[in-house]
């Protein structure tokens, strides 16, 4: 197994056409899913939710953001074995913080020698994410684009994760979000959708962008050494 992670960065591409005939098999799927929930976040706040689409009917729904504005995306949506919905959260509320304190300690995060030393940690943890989003959200008053800002990290994460299990990928800011979010009830329930990635098996006669060298700016553009 090749381990060198830039033989993915340089292989993975936005793939422009799917082999509608290939599934990922369950297995794979799982790992995607557990790509998903194991991405960092800031102060592992997690303002995030997924919708994941491997079904026709799954798919066609996601496809309506497409339809109108973007049809040139439609067909990598009902073409890829499956198309992830990437959330990110309106509102922090006091019980979602509970929620996330309690996971760290069911996790063993807090676990210590004495039960004070525990209830420190416990309350350090639950402090510094307050701290921490109380200065996006009364400070900087970007507390939404903060969140989103961890969701597109999430995606980052996933498609090069995606590359190494050996899956095509396809990012795709080219969506109607309002029509997510009401086909799937997404600020009902508290979220907006940001982006999807579709991933599944390229169709190499037809993915152009596949046999295209990658262009990016050199690092003397990019990149100061101090
Ligand atoms: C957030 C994001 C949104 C994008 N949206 C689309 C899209 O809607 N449709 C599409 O064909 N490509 C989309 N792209 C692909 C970019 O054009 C592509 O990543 C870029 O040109 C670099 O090429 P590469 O991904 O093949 O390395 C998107 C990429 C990103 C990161």
């Amino acid at each position: 197994m090749d381990h060198d992670i830039l033989h993915y960065a340089r292989k993975r591409h936005t793939t422009k056409a799917y082999d509608a005939s290939k599934t990922i098999p369950d297995e794979t799927a799982d790992k995607l899913k557990e790509l998903l929930r194991l991405s960092p976040s800031s102060t592992n706040l997690q303002p995030w939710h997924f919708i994941v689409a491997s079904t026709p009917e799954g798919k066609a729904r996601v496809a309506k953001s497409t339809e109108e504005k973007f049809p040139f995306n439609s067909p990598s949506i009902h073409n890829a074995s499956h198309v992830v919905v990437f959330a990110s959260k309106l509102a922090v509320s006091e019980d979602f913080f509970a929620e996330i304190l309690d996971q760290e300690e069911k996790d063993g995060r807090f676990d210590a020698e004495s039960d004070d030393i525990k209830t420190e940690r416990k309350t350090g943890m639950d402090g510094a994410r307050k701290m921490f989003f109380n200065i996006h959200q009364q400070g900087m008053k970007d507390a939404q684009h903060w969140m989103d800002k961890q969701v597109y990290l999430n995606m980052g994460q996933f498609m090069l994760g995606a590359a190494a299990l050996g899956l095509d990928t396809t990012p795709m800011e080219g969506i109607d979000t309002a029509v997510l979010d009401e086909e799937f009830g997404l600020r009902e329930k508290g979220f907006n959708s940001l982006a999807i990635v579709c991933v599944g098996y390229h169709d190499p006669q037809e993915d152009y962008n596949a046999a295209l060298t990658k262009s990016r700016l050199p690092l003397s553009t990019i990149l100061t050494e101090v």
